[in-house]
């Protein structure tokens, strides 16, 4: 539920997390003791609030953020801007009237995750952080296990030594590969069939085993792996929204540039099993999404353990219907060119998301109308992205 920011018990907590948070950052070196310290830390990190977020000036990302800190949450952003720009943190500093903590460094670098969890009482971690180009990850496997895999592993390593036991993990449809039976349920079979999806399936064993470890302990590991399937739109006051560097690798981006002027024409792969020979996918709208991270932190209060969410619409539209829907909402005539099947690709693919309604309180709102409208709007007032 949306808070009130005007509540003065609101308020009251957040200044004094702000000034705790604050404090901490200098209370070492002001000769705090170590006892005192901790228990400063202790009971700021209690007050549930603060949010690292891995990846933040990502798309989604960027999106989290706006409706985390409308539901009344601190964010710290670390992200090295690999695939992004600040600016993104900005306007979503800029839409909510709030500012965000960033820290510009790398998962990787173990010394900027002590420094941040010494610094900030962080409660939960959201970890988008990661790259995520399929195709790029055949031609550049170690990288993506490099930046990935190796990536979460120092993270998880650094929220065990500053006792931080919640993390959402943003998973991914990938991990499903190829399925016969549709819509695809959390306990389908796993697989993967490209280095990203490796990565993707590996961390979520990692953390399995994490979890499953740490259940003796004192403090219980709570995880969330939020399997996405196929995230598109933007923030609807157009302010922030995807920003691909070069070439679109994904289907909204590449039709909202056709739109736009950048490329004469949208290559369409057909060939596949499917009623018209394009792809089927379940695109869900990235607002829907990021409100799902607020749900499953709120669930990781009450619950340990490992838990995965599909996070979906539940329905699968071809590539042609969604040409056709963008067409008609946007008055825009899309030109194509028939292609083959791209390498790599599945005929289709959607979710069952009755597991994230029964047990998150949490289900789409917005309809393909709406993720083909917001994502015409991102590109309209941003030409050129940020
Ligand atoms: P994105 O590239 O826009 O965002 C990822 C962010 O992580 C970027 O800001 C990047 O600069 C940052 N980053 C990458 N490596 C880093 C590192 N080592 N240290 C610090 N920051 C680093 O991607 P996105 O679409 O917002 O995706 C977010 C997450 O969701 C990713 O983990 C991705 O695999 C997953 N996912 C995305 C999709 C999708 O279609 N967009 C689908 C399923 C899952
Ligand atoms: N497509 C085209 N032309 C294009 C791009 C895509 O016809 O220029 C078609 C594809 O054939 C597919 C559909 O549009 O049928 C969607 O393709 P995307 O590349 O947008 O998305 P994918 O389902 O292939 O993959 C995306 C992410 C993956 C993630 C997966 C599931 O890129 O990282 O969704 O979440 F794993």
């Amino acid at each position: 539920m949306m808070q009130n920011d005007n509540d003065p018990l609101l308020l009251s907590r957040r200044s004094v997390i702000k000034a705790g948070t604050a404090f901490l950052g200098t209370g070492l070196a002001a000769g705090l003791s170590k006892a005192s310290y901790n228990v400063l830390r202790r009971n700021l990190q209690e007050s549930g609030k603060v949010v690292l977020i891995t990846g933040g000036a990502g798309y989604i990302g960027s999106h989290a953020c706006v409706e985390l800190m409308q539901e009344g949450y601190d964010l710290v952003v670390l992200d090295n801007l690999c695939n992004s720009s600040i600016e993104s943190i900005k306007r979503a500093e800029l839409l909510t009237g709030k500012t965000i903590n960033i820290e510009i460094g790398d998962i990787r670098d173990s010394r900027c995750l002590e420094k941040l969890f010494t610094r900030y009482p962080v409660e939960t971690v959201i970890h988008f952080a990661g790259l995520k180009a399929v195709g790029e990850s055949v031609s550049r496997p170690l990288e993506y296990y490099n930046n990935n895999v190796f990536g979460s592993t120092v993270l998880f390593e650094a929220m065990k030594k500053a006792r931080v036991n919640k993390i959402v993990f943003s998973s991914s449809a990938t991990v499903y590969g190829q399925q016969k039976h549709m819509p695809i349920l959390e306990t389908a079979p796993l697989s993967h069939t490209n280095p990203y999806g490796h990565t993707k399936l590996m961390i979520e064993e990692m953390l399995g085993y994490i979890a499953r470890a740490e259940a003796k302990s004192g403090r219980p590991w709570s995880v969330a792996m939020l399997r996405y399937f196929n995230p598109v739109g933007a923030h609807k006051s157009g302010v922030i929204g995807e920003n691909p560097k070069g070439a679109p690798n994904n289907l909204m981006p590449y039709i909202t540039q056709v739109a736009v002027g950048l490329r004469p024409y949208l290559n369409v792969y057909t060939g596949y099993q499917t009623d018209d020979g394009s792809g089927v996918r379940d695109y869900i709208h990235v607002v829907d999404l990021a409100k799902g991270h607020v749900k499953a932190i709120e669930k990781l209060q009450s619950v340990s353990g490992v838990h995965v969410w599909n996070l979906g619409v539940g329905k699968g539209f071809s590539t042609y219907q969604v040409i056709e829907v963008f067409e008609r909402c946007n008055k825009i005539k899309i030109p194509v060119e028939l292609q083959g099947q791209r390498v790599g690709d599945i005929s289709q693919c959607f979710a069952n998301v009755d597991k994230a309604e029964r047990e998150l309180g949490w289900k789409a709102e917005l309809d393909l109308d709406d993720m083909v409208r917001d994502a015409w709007n991102w590109q309209k007032m941003n030409p050129n992205g940020y």
